[in-house]
């Protein structure tokens, strides 16, 4: 086998690995195991393009630039890696994204420059035109998104007269300029030295340079318009973005691992933004089109509080989930900000040693991101078989003894289920179903959404504040020991 099948043969086993990876990744039980095939696919890809760079006989400076790059790549992966708490991984995502805009912006710089005074076909000039609209647009975008997510920039969405018709044209002017620069790229006389007869590769320039100015502005204002609760959707759209960026940077680099894995993140991530949508009940258009949907989303009013609250103290929930035959516990943000999941599983453990059915249930959008309560529970080594998801469980919270709300509130708002509620439509947990419900939170604060929550008020709820790792452990404190 000749170093070239070598390097494609290897692209094959990446790719398949890549696969096999997002397969891991759907479930939590095999979330592992698709992670350590993801590394293990990129080790591969990352092997072969060595092999085939060391195979052209590269010069010195090659060499030093290409282990520069692994290094600091490494280098700069690891450090965030270790560093990023939980809580902080949208921001890391979306940071992330825009080294992957920016990259493909380069490298379809490169591509061009690389080839202009000889000419390329019509498809790769599209190829490279493309590559760096997209890879442009997520550059910014991606960049809004970090600052926003992390507070860098105002959440609330800027909303410019006219924005819609602004984004359309900017994308009619953009189609304009590509074919302004494919005609002109691609010219066919020479002079007797070689060169392009009229400097037609220095004016393709031109359509190149303003449609890359436009994309970035593009970005920045798609996103700038986007509110703060729409924000994990939008950095799942980036990550979809910067999949198909990297499937075009694919195709100007003739790697074909490139595009493979290119188009799996483009799909994989447009899938679950979809999905995320779904799961709010907001509409994947609006999101993605920036501020159409931001009136009814997290800017919405707190709303005026409706009766009383009727408290509970950490000893008085201890003693209530003694007495229990059965307890569902459903976590939110809050269980992630307290960092509560050890004493949880603690809690969990004692429980059922004492012979109470202890289950979990998982809303799709509780906390920041997809999945994010499985991982913190997982983390905790909590059972998979006791953590189930909101349509495994939610009919049962009226046969249930105790339900525990630990650090979530639009999940588990019975607002989402009459009209007229900025979350209307949203499904949730029907905690309020069951014999007693517990709240665990700090204050009185609404939650992701702005709105007030009813569960508050009901009969069979009680408040339990303070800061949920606490709680729990004064709980695991109270509970009886034998
Ligand atoms: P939220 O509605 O965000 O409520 C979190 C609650 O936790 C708040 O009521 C807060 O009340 C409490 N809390 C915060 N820190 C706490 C602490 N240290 N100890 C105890 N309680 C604490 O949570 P949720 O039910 O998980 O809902 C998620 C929200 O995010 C939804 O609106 C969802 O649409 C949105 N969202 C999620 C995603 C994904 S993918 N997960 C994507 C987009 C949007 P206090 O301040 O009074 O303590």
């Amino acid at each position: 086998m000749g170093i070239a099948q070598l390097v494609q043969a290897t692209y094959i086993v990446s790719g398949v690995l890549f696969i096999l990876a997002l397969q891991g990744l759907s479930k939590h039980e095999t979330a592992k195991r698709g992670n350590a095939l993801g590394v293990l696919g990129m080790a591969f890809a990352l092997f072969a393009v060595i092999v085939e760079i060391v195979d052209g006989e590269p010069s010195l400076v090659t060499i030093i630039l290409m282990v520069g790059a692994i290094a600091l790549g490494a280098g700069v992966g690891i450090i965030k890696a270790l560093k990023v708490p939980m809580t902080g991984m949208p921001e890391l995502v979306a940071q992330l994204h825009s080294f992957v805009g920016l990259a493909a912006t380069l490298v379809g710089f490169n591509s061009y420059l690389e080839h202009w005074e000889t000419g390329a076909d019509g498809a790769h000039l599209v190829e490279v035109f493309l590559g760096i609209f997209i890879g442009a647009l997520t550059f910014t975008g991606s960049i809004v998104a970090w600052a926003k997510l992390s507070e860098k920039m105002s959440g609330k969405p800027l909303t410019l007269p006219g924005r819609n018709l602004l984004n359309l044209a900017i994308v009619i002017i953009s189609i304009g300029l590509g074919y302004w620069f494919v005609k002109t790229a691609s010219f066919h006389e020479f002079t007797v030295d070689g060169l392009p007869a009229f400097g037609a590769e220095k004016i393709a320039l031109l359509p190149l340079g303003a449609m890359t100015a436009l994309a970035l502005f593009l970005g920045f204002h798609l996103v700038a318009a986007i509110g703060g609760a729409d924000m994990p959707v939008v950095v799942s759209m980036l990550n979809s973005y910067s999949g198909w960026a990297a499937a075009f940077a694919g195709f100007m680099l003739g790697n074909n691992v490139l595009i493979i894995t290119g188009a799996l993140v483009g799909s994989s991530g447009a899938i679950l933004s979809m999905i995320m949508c779904r799961a709010m009940n907001r509409s994947f258009v609006s999101v993605i089109l920036g501020g159409f949907g931001s009136e009814s989303g997290a800017v919405a009013a707190g709303g005026e509080e409706e009766g009383e609250m009727h408290e509970v103290s950490a000893e008085g929930v201890a003693q209530m989930l003694w007495d229990a035959k059965s307890v569902i516990i459903t976590p939110g943000y809050g269980m992630a900000v307290a960092q509560a999941q050890y004493p949880v599983a603690d809690m969990t453990k004692r429980l059922q040693d004492h012979g109470v059915e202890v289950r979990f249930a998982i809303h799709p959008v509780a906390g920041r991101l997809p999945g994010h309560m499985n991982v913190l529970l997982a983390e905790a080594r909590v059972p998979y078989d006791i953590v189930l998801e909101m349509d495994e469980i939610n009919d049962d919270f009226k046969t249930t003894d105790v339900v525990l709300v630990i650090g979530a509130n639009d999940t588990v708002n019975p607002a989402a289920m009459e009209p007229g509620s900025p979350i209307s439509g949203m499904p949730v947990l029907h905690v309020w179903e069951a014999a007693n419900v517990i709240v665990f939170k700090r204050g009185r604060g609404a939650g992701y959404a702005g709105v007030q929550n009813p569960l508050f008020f009901k009969d069979n709820t009680l408040m339990c504040f303070g800061d949920a790792k606490a709680t729990v452990q004064a709980i695991v404190a109270g509970l009886p020991t034998a």
